[in-house]
């Protein structure tokens, strides 16, 4: 059986900084990485990332922050191709999402691309819904969702 386990990110560990950018540029066309700015993102005070080992190797990867005390965001969620499927992806969003439920932020929000019909899904799997779309999100012909995740406040 895989040997899994989500890890939070030691951002002073370079080695393991420059693969999950390897893998942003590799999944990810440039209109929508990340990756020139990834070290600016993880400068910042109130974000995190979260990656999945399966047998020792990164297979994923999952970006969250909480921009103010109202609402929490999934910036990233990325999973190597020959890793899909398998329920890593779902995983780290799920502990994206309890890492922002405890900044007791009461609302998550994230974009995505209506094309990544595996990501939303996932997305809508997990409760969240579809709010607006977003004309020229991404690039002048990319739009993007914003989805959003209340948490129940009772
Ligand atoms: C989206 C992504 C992270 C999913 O990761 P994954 O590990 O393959 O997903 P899981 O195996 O955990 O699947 C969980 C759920 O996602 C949805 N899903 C996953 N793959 C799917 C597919 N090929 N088609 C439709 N839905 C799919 C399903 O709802 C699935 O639940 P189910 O198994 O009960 O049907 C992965 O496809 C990926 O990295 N895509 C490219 C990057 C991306 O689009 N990121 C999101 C935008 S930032």
């Amino acid at each position: 059986m895989a040997k899994v386990a989500i890890v939070e990110l030691n951002r002073n560990c370079a080695n393991t900084v420059e693969e999950i950018v390897k893998m942003e540029r590799k999944i990810f066309p440039k209109h929508e990485s990340l990756a020139s700015f990834f070290h600016d993102e993880l400068r910042k005070k109130n974000s995190g990332l979260l990656y999945i080992h399966v047998n020792g190797v990164i297979a994923g990867y999952v970006m969250y922050s909480w921009p103010s005390s109202l609402y929490g965001s999934i910036t990233k969620l990325a999973v190597k191709e020959q890793w899909r499927g398998q329920g890593h992806g779902e995983a780290l969003l799920k502990a994206g999402i309890e890492k922002c439920r405890t900044r007791k932020v009461s609302r998550i929000m994230l974009h995505v691309d209506p094309l990544r019909t595996p990501a939303v899904n996932l997305y809508k799997k997990h409760g969240f819904q579809i709010d607006t779309l977003v004309e020229g999100y991404y690039s002048s012909d990319r739009d993007a969702y914003r989805m959003y995740l209340d948490f129940d406040s009772s």
